[in-house]
């Protein structure tokens, strides 16, 4: 343990900075309106690994549409993914479905209150059962999260390549505030997210630089090298054999890929065309920046100069917004759609 750490009139200090700068700089955001462990939880699942912008976007269409637990529970996986498109990161989705499930089966739709009993809930870990258990019913666990991780070492004055996980979870532990723990979760990602950033950290208007090891001299953390990568993607649509839909063909990626199992796209071309492209569009995964340039494919053709990625489907277009789209077929169909497919 960090020496200053264990002084208690340190940490009372640093409790209260951190409480303070949090009530004047909180951002409003909608999970922090509510109380409703079912509604936080959506929060937290969305909240990993994808920036806040993006989640609150997504976070009030997806409780519109699924409620309660029960709500979540009924529908199909199908729709869940769908409302979950453009967060990425699937599993999560497929994830919290199965444990909305299992509480809806076994406690008819009341979620367990304690950390401890939601961690034994599928794709529940320590840090989304501290976060519910805090935020929800003031229950005193500690959330470590990748920022909260960084504040820790930073304040410790420890190597973050050296602290391990459970020296990080017991300072977590003493430095938590009793009274307020999901204030004082939050306030600690939110120093994180807007303060005690990774590269270029705002020391100077910190609230707990008077007690943190570190301060300013922290160890710049290389950011990953994104790298560029070009695909084409066939467009092919037809009219429909019966009325007057427009089709449009879609591959279904196996459910037993790692990467978006069960998920729509359109299929991906043999060769990245260089001319007669409709449309070019940019789409970062990871530290990927793909190009992908669409183009306009003939029903006949299709075998031909596409890759087959998964089961294929005409799908009436009406429809097609509904699904369970990958956030790059979103894109694409976004675009062609505004710009109206002929
Ligand atoms: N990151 C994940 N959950 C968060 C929360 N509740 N507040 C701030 N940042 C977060």
């Amino acid at each position: 343990m960090a020496r200053h750490l264990t002084n208690m009139e340190t940490l009372a200090r640093l409790r209260a900075a951190l409480l303070g700068w949090y009530e004047r700089n909180r951002r409003d955001l909608p999970w922090r309106r509510t109380r409703d462990p079912y509604a936080i939880w959506v929060s937290e699942v969305m909240l990993q690994q994808t920036r806040v912008a993006a989640v609150v976007e997504k976070y009030e269409a997806f409780l519109a549409r699924f409620p309660t637990v029960s709500a979540l529970a009924m529908a199909p996986e199908q729709e869940v993914l769908a409302q979950w498109s453009g967060l990425g990161y699937y599993r999560r989705a497929r994830m919290l479905h199965k444990a909305a499930q299992v509480v809806a089966a076994t406690t008819r739709g009341q979620m367990p209150t304690t950390a401890e009993e939601l961690r034994a809930l599928p794709g529940i870990g320590g840090y989304t059962a501290a976060a519910i258990a805090s935020i929800a019913h003031k229950e005193p666990v500690a959330v470590v999260d990748g920022n909260v991780e960084r504040v820790l070492c930073r304040i410790a004055g420890w190597d973050a390549n050296g602290a391990h996980r459970r020296k990080l979870e017991e300072l977590a532990a003493r430095l938590v505030d009793e009274l307020r723990p999901g204030d004082f979760n939050q306030a600690m990602m939110e120093l994180g997210a807007i303060i005690c950033t990774p590269r270029n950290p705002q020391c100077l208007v910190c609230p707990v630089s008077e007690d943190c090891k570190t301060r300013g001299e922290h160890k710049t953390v290389a950011r990953p090298r994104m790298v560029s990568r070009e695909v084409g993607c066939a467009l092919c649509v037809r009219q429909a054999a019966s009325g007057s839909d427009v089709e449009i063909f879609l591959e279904q990626r196996p459910s037993t890929v790692s990467v978006m199992p069960g998920l729509w796209e359109l299929p991906s071309l043999r060769e990245v065309p260089d001319e007669d492209v409709r449309i070019t569009v940019r789409h970062a995964i990871m530290n990927v920046n793909y190009v992908v340039r669409v183009c306009d494919v003939r029903e006949e053709d299709l075998a031909k100069v596409t890759v087959r990625g998964g089961e294929g489907q005409w799908i009436p277009l009406r429809v097609v917004v509904g699904m369970a789209l990958t956030g790059l077929a979103r894109k694409v169909l976004k675009r062609i759609i505004a710009g109206s497919v002929s």
